[in-house]
């Protein structure tokens, strides 16, 4: 693993306690899906990638998945928390592709090109596009630094979000329209549309493609979710009335003690572009 380049200290960046774990529950979930965005990308490209950048890389779900899939390809990891890298660093470390990770630690609105390659394969950026200021720029700076024909993977939520059953499971009927309505409301699940802005910006962009992802309150899910419900009770509390609160809490309870039938089902949606 080489270390993370020099950070010049107004780019420290944290995150909320938990946020690392959270991020790594929700890799595992989404293995299936990042392996057919891969699929997709796989196809694009024609070859297997060689090198490859994972922008807003987090703790590394997409680099992991990169480096296991392209066993030849050099990844270059960037992201604004050094918190973040530090856990892709011993994810890395652990999966025994360390050799080939490469982090670092930059923020995405400023001149990032500079720390990776030239000619780039893939670039890779999930969940993460939405975050940064200037989209449009990033977008033209990951087109300077792919090869043409290289290829540029971004995923992101749609508004899709659903619970089941309607109480979730603790006896409040309409609580699950009520959560997703309060959470639409509170700007969850974060949205965006890079058809338009993947075009100006130079890019050759297939239409965008969209999948479910569906996640359990069994031991497969069971922690991912009740974290989700813990922090929603604070993002929420505004906006939900005493009583659903208290039976976020019971759902979180549920959750955690292995005993409740919930199921949510959110959106994912694939852009595959190529610099022409
Ligand atoms: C929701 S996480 C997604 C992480 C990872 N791609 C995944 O799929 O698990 C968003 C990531 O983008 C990073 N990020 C947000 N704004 C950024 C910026 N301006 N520059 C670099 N990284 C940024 C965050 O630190 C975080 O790791």
């Amino acid at each position: 693993m080489t270390p993370p380049d020099a950070m010049p200290h107004r780019h420290h960046h944290e995150h909320a306690a938990g946020f690392g774990e959270h991020l790594d529950r929700e890799a595992e979930l989404a293995r299936e899906l990042t392996g057919w965005a891969l699929d997709l990308a796989t196809t694009a490209l024609g070859a297997p990638a060689r090198s490859a950048i994972d922008l807003g890389a987090g703790t590394g779900a997409g680099t992991l998945a990169l480096a296991h899939r392209f066993s030849d390809a050099q990844v270059h990891s960037l992201d604004l928390s050094p918190e973040l890298l530090e856990r892709l660093a011993s994810a890395a470390e652990a999966a025994g592709v360390a050799g080939r990770v490469h982090r670092h630690l930059v923020d995405l609105d400023e001149d990032w090109t500079g720390v990776v390659p030239e000619h780039v394969d893939l670039a890779w950026t999930s969940l993460s596009l939405h975050h940064v200021a200037d989209p449009e720029r990033v977008l033209e700076r990951t087109l300077a630094v792919l090869r043409p024909g290289g290829v540029l993977v971004i995923t992101e939520m749609t508004s899709t979000l659903a619970f089941a059953p309607d109480d979730l499971g603790v006896g409040r009927p309409g609580l699950a329209r009520r959560l997703t309505r309060a959470l639409a409301a509170s700007g969850y699940p974060p949205t965006a549309d890079w058809t338009a802005p993947l075009a100006a910006a130079g890019f050759r962009a297939a239409p965008p493609e969209v999948r479910e992802l569906t996640v359990r309150g069994d031991p497969s899910g069971k922690d991912y979710l009740a974290g989700q419900f813990a922090a929603w009770q604070e993002r929420l509390a505004d906006q939900l009335d005493a009583a659903d609160l208290g039976a976020l809490a019971a759902v979180e309870h549920d959750l955690r003690a292995g005993a409740s039938p919930l199921t949510a089902t959110s959106g994912r949606v694939v852009w595959v572009a190529a610099r022409p």
